[in-house]
């Protein structure tokens, strides 16, 4: 815990603020000292829907919220020094809990080279969160999330919380960059492009319905380009940095956005669509399991899975080359935690 003196003051402040507040909700970010960790929280302390941050992390959380504290708005944010027990208070009472903690890619790696690595962090993070506060709802933002996601969820069917309305996979980023693609393409204000992007987060398995854009024109060499750009987006951001990690500050909006739609969904505000990796009935029948789409969230989470609409012949091919991946990809996660269960 940061300190006994913010305790004290988390109580008169949440007592003012909840006078402007329609609820009272404290979000919780796991990995928050890092890269996306530190981003994220600050765009959380600056909204008026977050009322308590809990920064978790293995090092420098209580630093970190030393420093957004001093933020002048209203919400608390307290800091954890990593121990299960911080954790368990961290993940208390939380509404939503983002998952950034992992390591990420440097040049030529893919987002499955990490598995080993964060599969493990991600188990075992989960593992805590079904024990502290299982109807959080859990945003996963470590990679490979068409893994992770899977993880989370052999791991909350294991303590039998499993809750497939509150298990989020974070893909809001390959929205937010093929609406910022798209605009750059055809000069235009990206807040009035909306790209839907199905299927997966990673390479091939993102999967832009450019027909259902604004820009249904878009074809032959153009459109093979944009739909690359926006499979790989991450790689330019990984070679840009050159070994220093891949998208932290673009990420960090995405990641605030998915809490914040889950937020105002939740305070009972209608037609919240937001692009999310989760347990989706849309190819079960080709033993696919999860399926990022639409999906229209409610006060409890998902509220309905939005299938995918007309596509063309194109989309299809796309669609067939990303099941095949992401079929692998998430029967991987779930055999980690069939050979590896959480202690
Ligand atoms: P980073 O290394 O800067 O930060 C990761 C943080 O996690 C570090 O502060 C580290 O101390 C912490 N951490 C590690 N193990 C932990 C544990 N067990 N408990 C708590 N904290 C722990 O990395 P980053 O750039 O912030 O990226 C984090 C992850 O997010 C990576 O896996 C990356 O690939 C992924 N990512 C996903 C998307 C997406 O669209 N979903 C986008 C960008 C990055
Ligand atoms: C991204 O899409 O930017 C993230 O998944 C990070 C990465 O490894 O590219």
């Amino acid at each position: 815990m940061f300190s006994l003196r913010r305790t004290t003051q988390t109580l008169a402040q949440k007592r003012a603020f909840s006078a402007s507040a329609s609820q009272y909700y404290k979000v919780a970010v796991l990995g928050a000292a890092g890269g996306i960790g530190q981003p994220l929280s600050l765009l959380l302390k600056l909204s008026p829907k977050v009322t308590e941050l809990a920064l978790y992390d293995v090092r420098g959380a209580p630093g970190v919220a030393a420093d957004i504290s001093h933020v002048n708005t209203n919400s608390v944010v307290k800091g954890y020094a990593p121990s299960p027990e911080n954790l368990a208070e961290a993940l208390k009472d939380a509404e939503v809990v983002l998952i950034p903690a992992g390591v990420p890619r440097k040049p030529g790696m893919s987002r499955d080279d990490l598995f080993n690595t964060n599969a493990s962090i991600v188990r075992d993070l989960a593992d805590a969160t079904a024990k502290a506060n299982p109807k959080a709802k859990l945003c996963i933002i470590a990679n490979p999330v068409n893994s992770t996601v899977p993880i989370c969820a052999e791991v909350y069917k294991r303590h039998n919380v499993y809750n497939p309305k509150t298990l989020f996979g974070v893909t809001t980023l390959d929205v937010v960059r093929a609406s910022r693609f798209i605009s750059e393409l055809k000069s235009t204000d990206p807040l009035n492009e909306k790209v839907t992007v199905v299927g997966g987060h990673s390479g091939v398995t993102i999967v832009p319905l450019l027909s259902q854009s604004n820009h249904p024109d878009i074809s032959g060499e153009a459109r093979d380009a944009l739909v690359n750009r926006i499979q790989f987006g991450g790689d330019e951001v990984v070679k840009a940095k050159d070994g220093a990690g891949s998208a932290t500050l673009s990420m960090a909006l995405a990641g605030f956005r998915m809490a914040e739609s889950l937020l105002r969904a939740k305070d009972g505000e209608k037609g919240i669509v937001e692009p999310t990796f989760v347990d989706s009935p849309l190819f079960k029948d080709q033993g696919v399991e999860f399926f990022a789409s639409n999906v229209e969230l409610g006060p409890e989470g998902v509220k309905e899975i939005k299938g995918l609409g007309d596509i063309n012949s194109y989309e299809k091919e796309l669609i067939d080359a990303c099941l095949k991946d992401l079929k692998k990809n998430i029967e991987k996660g779930i055999e980690f935690v069939k050979a590896n269960p959480p202690k």
